[in-house]
């Protein structure tokens, strides 16, 4: 079901205090709804919500590391005590992490994880039941990547949490095809977000001339991230099933079903042009 009203929809944005997640929250709270913004940056996601105030926005703002069930837990209880549920719901916040196979250690492998892929299951799992109780239109938004449909050399780890968002929220938008609840992909390419400048999400065998080198890149290649907001509402207003967005992702997203012979050797030279692999 597509949303065709926005006003006093109650929406969570995860991710919210930077980047996409922060366009998305100030673009529902600029069209009438009701925003919660959630992130574990404490200070900025509460100077988020206080600037979204002072436009006039109705929202709250809460910080908590999705990575741990029980803040999924916290969340859940402070959005039910402040909105009573969920109208949409917009599984943003993720990491990155760059670095050859053999320099991404366990301990990276689950945090991305963690992140990327846990949180979103347990905050779904959470508000799922309330949307399909009221029964009025409703939508699961999951931020994926356009990597969720290709994968990139030294992205091991973050391309195997975006195939498993992609994967997940197909089943999850099958399980859900005759109810009142959308379920929407949204596989952005390139963004200029803060996303290339995450601490402790890189190797230990990427220098700092190769980590400028892409962050050089992605100022330069990116779009803003306003595009992949704008996209996200489009998406719920329309009831989209899978949305690339930004440079890059609408070949990311299709390639790979003409052909991954093509799709491969142009991550591998893009790689290459931006500097990340040897
Ligand atoms: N920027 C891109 O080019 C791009 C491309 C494809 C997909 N994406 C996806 O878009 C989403 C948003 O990324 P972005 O580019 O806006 O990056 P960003 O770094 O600007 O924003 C991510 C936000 O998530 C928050 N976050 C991280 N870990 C968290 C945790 N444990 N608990 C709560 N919040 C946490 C961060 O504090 C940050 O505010 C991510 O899922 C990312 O994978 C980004």
């Amino acid at each position: 079901m597509a949303i065709s009203n926005f006003a006093k929809k109650r929406v969570l944005v995860t991710g919210a205090a930077s980047g996409i997640g922060l366009a998305t929250a100030r673009a529902f709270a600029a069209v009438g709804c009701r925003v919660a913004l959630a992130d574990v940056a404490e200070e900025t996601v509460k100077k988020a919500g206080a600037e979204i105030a002072a436009l006039g926005g109705d929202c709250i703002t809460i910080a908590c590391d999705l990575s741990a069930a029980a803040a999924v837990e916290r969340l859940t209880s402070e959005i039910d005590a402040a909105f009573g549920g969920l109208d949409i719901l917009v599984n943003n916040a993720g990491i990155g992490f760059l670095g050859d196979f053999l320099h991404t250690p366990d301990d990276a492998w689950e945090r991305i994880f963690a992140i990327n892929l846990m949180a979103m299951v347990r905050i779904t799992r959470a508000f799922l039941p309330g949307m399909l109780a009221h029964g009025g239109e409703a939508a699961v938004v999951n931020v994926a990547s356009a990597l969720g449909f290709t994968a990139g050399p030294c992205l091991s780890a973050y391309s195997a949490t975006k195939h498993a968002v992609v994967g997940f929220s197909e089943a999850l938008g099958m399980e859900l095809v005759d109810t009142n609840v959308s379920v929407s992909i949204i596989a952005p390419g390139i963004i200029d977000t803060a996303i290339v400048k995450s601490p402790g999400a890189v190797a230990d065998n990427i220098t700092d001339a190769q980590l400028a080198q892409i962050q050089i890149y992605y100022r330069e290649k990116g779009c803003a991230p306003d595009l992949v907001a704008q996209a996200i509402l489009q998406a719920t207003r329309h009831g989209r099933r899978i949305v690339p967005i930004g440079p890059k992702a609408r070949a990311m997203a299709w390639l790979p079903r003409l052909s991954r012979r093509l799709m491969r050797r142009a991550s591998i030279s893009g790689g290459r042009t931006i500097g990340y692999v040897n």
